[in-house]
Order: C-alpha cells, then sequence, then structure tokens
C-alpha cells in the first residue's frame, strides 16, 4: 500500500440541479437541491483511498455540523483524519454548484480552508516526511501550497500540484512541484496565453515544458483525454466513452489517481491513462465522489498491476 498525503480543502457542497446557469440580474427556479461532501481536497484523497491507497489529509474545518459530518465520512471512507483541525474560530468551507445537464458552475466561500496554514504543516510533519507523495491545490493560502510542497520534496517524497482553482504559480512553487495538472482553462492562466484551437494549445504546453523541465506537464482534456509533451511532442492518451451525470470532483478523481500511477511508479502513459479511466469512471454518478471508482473497477477495463 503506498501512502498519500493530500494537503488541501475540504468543503460542504451544495448542489443546485438547474436547467441553465442563470444570468446576472435574474432569478430561476431550479429543480432540486443536495448537501453532499466535496473540496478538491477531500475528493482527492477519498480518489486516491478508494483506489487502496493509505490516504492521510491535512486540512481545516470548522468546529460545526458541516465540519462533523466531513470529518465523519472521510473517516468511514479509510481517509487518516488526524491532520484536520477543527477551528472554532471559523466555518466550514461552502461550495455552491449550479449543476446543468451536462457542466457545472461553481461558487466556493473557503472559511476555514483560509486556516490551514504552514504550522498545520508543521503539526503534520512526519505525515508528510513519511509518504510516497503529497498532493495538493489551491483551494487554500498559496503560501501553505509552497511550504508543503518544500516540505514534501526536501524529504524526497514525491509532489502533485493541481492548480485548480487557477492562479498564476511562483517559480519557487513550480521548484518543488513534481507534476501540475491543469484543464485547459487553467492552462490559459498559467502559461498566460489563450489558445484558439488545439494546435496552440500544444505548442504552448511544448513552450512551457521546454521552460520548466524540472515539472512535468499534463493538461486534462476532459473526454478528449489528457496530453503530455514527450521529446517535444505532445502525446495525448484518450479515455473510454461514458454516458455522462455529473463531471464535478472528474479532476479530482484524475488528480487521486494519478498519485496512485506515480506512487506505484506506473510508466508516464500508463499512469495517466489510468487516471483518465478512474475521472472517466467517476462522472457517470451524481456527486463529485460518488463516482468514484475502486481499483477492481479501474483494473477491470485496463488490467493494471
Ligand atoms: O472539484 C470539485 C470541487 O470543487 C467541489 O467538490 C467543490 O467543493 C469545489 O471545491
Amino acid at each position: 500500500m503506498k501512502k498519500v498525503v493530500v494537503v488541501g480543502s475540504l468543503n460542504m457542497d451544495l448542489v443546485m440541479e438547474v436547467n441553465r446557469i442563470p444570468k446576472i440580474g435574474e432569478t430561476i427556479k431550479g429543480d432540486e437541491m443536495s448537501y453532499l461532501i466535496g473540496g478538491k481536497g477531500s475528493n482527492q484523497a477519498v480518489a486516491a483511498c478508494r483506489l487502496g491507497n493509505e490516504v492521510s489529509m491535512i486540512g481545516c474545518v470548522g468546529k460545526d455540523t458541516f465540519g462533523d459530518k466531513i470529518l465523519k465520512h472521510l473517516k468511514e471512507e479509510g481517509v487518516n483524519v488526524n491532520g484536520i483541525k477543527s477551528d472554532e474560530a471559523t466555518f466550514t468551507g461552502i461550495a455552491t454548484i449550479f449543476k446543468t445537464k451536462n457542466d457545472n458552475s461553481i461558487v466556493v466561500i473557503p472559511g476555514a480552508n483560509d486556516f490551514c496554514d504552514k504550522n498545520l504543516i508543521d503539526e503534520n510533519i512526519e505525515t508528510i516526511k513519511s509518504a510516497d507523495i503529497l498532493v495538493t491545490q489551491l483551494e487554500i493560502p498559496m503560501e501553505t501550497v509552497e511550504y508543503a510542497l518544500k516540505v514534501a520534496k526536501e524529504n524526497g517524497v514525491k509532489t502533485i500540484l493541481n492548480p485548480a482553482p487557477a492562479r498564476e504559480i511562483s517559480k519557487e512553487i513550480l521548484k518543488n512541484a513534481d507534476f501540475i495538472t491543469p484543464n485547459e482553462t487553467e492552462f490559459e492562466i498559467i502559461s498566460n496565453k489563450t489558445f484558439k484551437d488545439g494546435n496552440e494549445l500544444e505548442e504552448a504546453m511544448i513552450a512551457w515544458q521546454n521552460e520548466n523541465p524540472s515539472t512535468r506537464l499534463l493538461v486534462t482534456r476532459g473526454k478528449d483525454g489528457s496530453s503530455y509533451v514527450e521529446e517535444n511532442k505532445v502525446e495525448t492518451m484518450k479515455t473510454i466513452k461514458v454516458d455522462v451525470v455529473d463531471t464535478t470532483g472528474a479532476g479530482d478523481t484524475f488528480n487521486g489517481a494519478l498519485a496512485h500511477g506515480v506512487s506505484h511508479n506506473l510508466l508516464m502513459n500508463e499512469a495517466v491513462i489510468f487516471a483518465g479511466t478512474a475521472a472517466s469512471l467517476s462522472v457517470t454518478k451524481f456527486g463529485a465522489q460518488t463516482g468514484m471508482p475502486k481499483f477492481e473497477e479501474v483494473n477491470k477495463i485496463l488490467n493494471v498491476k
């Protein structure tokens, strides 16, 4: 069993099912409302755990009902929650998700996620040191992300940075990220470019990879698969076709599954196909975490180690 540590966000997702996203100044009537556990960090932790890894989560919730529910749920999933602080001074992060038939839009109020600070990393330093791989994202303060990556790298722990929600990434952060996994929109922000088509995206990927040779760039492209640069050429790993129910958490499943693949020393193409297959399976059910597959489900399709 490989040890995965996730440093990141935990949210209660308030999912509103709607026909379409309301325009500015408009009120529309929705269909259904659900409270589901989410947050990119918590989703990535559950994804890696379902695939059979030993997962510890470092993050922060409020001392409130949502915080208690998240902790209970993660424990039931098998995630080690000793690194999750319950802070009385704040409230648990909330994500309001407008879910339409084919896509979603999300507004996140970070709450306790903003209290995930460098002290919390220091308090859990042994967990990071003993991990095989660390995964983090950008729903917690940037200085915490930077510090967590540095601590991991100094201790020989592999690192994945999922740059979501996208922000500019400093050289200091990149220096300690072995993998960076934006989607196409996030890559536009990171590379400070816009792409008219796939060719422009691929040119930008090659340029970015050449400028940042120590961080492996992996761009997720939804139903078109995922791409990375190999010897100055973009390789794209297609993914399986599925009936999409809910795309929320697909990127998180990809990152949790990539942590599995990388920590098990799969080749780049194998790790990307594994992660893409897990992500595709995850969108076949409603909610960020509901459809996240177990290892056997991915293996049934791919027959991997
Ligand atoms: O990536 C999906 C997640 O983004 C949701 O679960 C929501 O909490 C937001 O953080």
